[in-house]
């Protein structure tokens, strides 16, 4: 099979030296990379900045901003099997991008922020759709009721959720607990385990719904 994998965050900058980005790590998604590739598929692993190495024998597309990982998702879909979208996308960026440094001496700045483009719901909405599509719902409260929405919304296959206010899990973590969701209302809980581990199972799991 052929996956393509978004990971880490995105950052939208504001001028030159600042930027406005997340906490992600990218680890899940090079976790999910690396599942897949030792269990012998092939891997397009879409990766924002992260200081993570890049798994050998993925093919690695580097990119900074939403824009710019919307573009690498779609010219990259032809062929692909199975996306996993992991990548914690910026949800807004700044409206203009000042070219030079803002100075402090000018007062506090107010930045307009215009919502970005997203992915995970373009590739739902895409009519000739013949790849497994799985997005992903990083979560603080509510895990069931959101991931749910985001699996009807985004026109998703499969949705997989964390808590990501449980401490330790998550979020620049090593381990997680993730539940998958299925439009057919199942459900299946992955206990916590080191993200490498959920990973495996992961994939096992998407091999067998594609
Ligand atoms: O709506 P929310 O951001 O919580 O949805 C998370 C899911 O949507 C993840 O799979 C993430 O990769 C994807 N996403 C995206 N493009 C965006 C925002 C989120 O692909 N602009």
């Amino acid at each position: 099979m052929k996956f393509l994998i978004t990971a880490g965050p995105t950052r939208e900058p504001i001028d030159p030296v600042r930027y406005i980005s997340n906490r992600s790590s990218g680890k899940m998604g090079y976790a999910i990379a690396q599942a897949a590739l030792d269990a012998g598929h092939e891997v397009v692993l879409i990766s924002g900045p992260v200081t993570l190495p890049a798994p050998p024998r993925a093919q690695m597309i580097r990119v900074t901003t939403a824009d710019e990982m919307y573009d690498a998702v779609h010219a990259n879909i032809a062929g692909i099997d199975i996306a996993v979208l992991c990548a914690a996308v910026a949800d807004f960026k700044p409206a203009a991008f000042a070219s030079r440094k803002i100075k402090k001496r000018e007062g506090i700045p107010v930045i307009e922020l215009v919502p970005t483009r997203d992915i995970l719901a373009s590739l739902g909405a895409l009519k000739a759709k013949n790849f497994l599509l799985a997005g992903f719902a990083a979560e603080t409260d509510d895990l069931e009721k959101n991931a749910r929405e985001k699996l009807e919304k985004k026109q998703c296959d499969v949705v997989i959720a964390n808590d990501v206010s449980a401490p330790g899990l998550g979020f620049e973590s090593d381990e997680n607990v993730i539940t998958i969701f299925l439009p057919d209302q199942s459900s299946q809980v992955l206990p916590r385990a080191t993200k490498r581990g959920l990973a495996n199972d992961l994939v096992k799991i998407l091999c067998a719904l594609q």
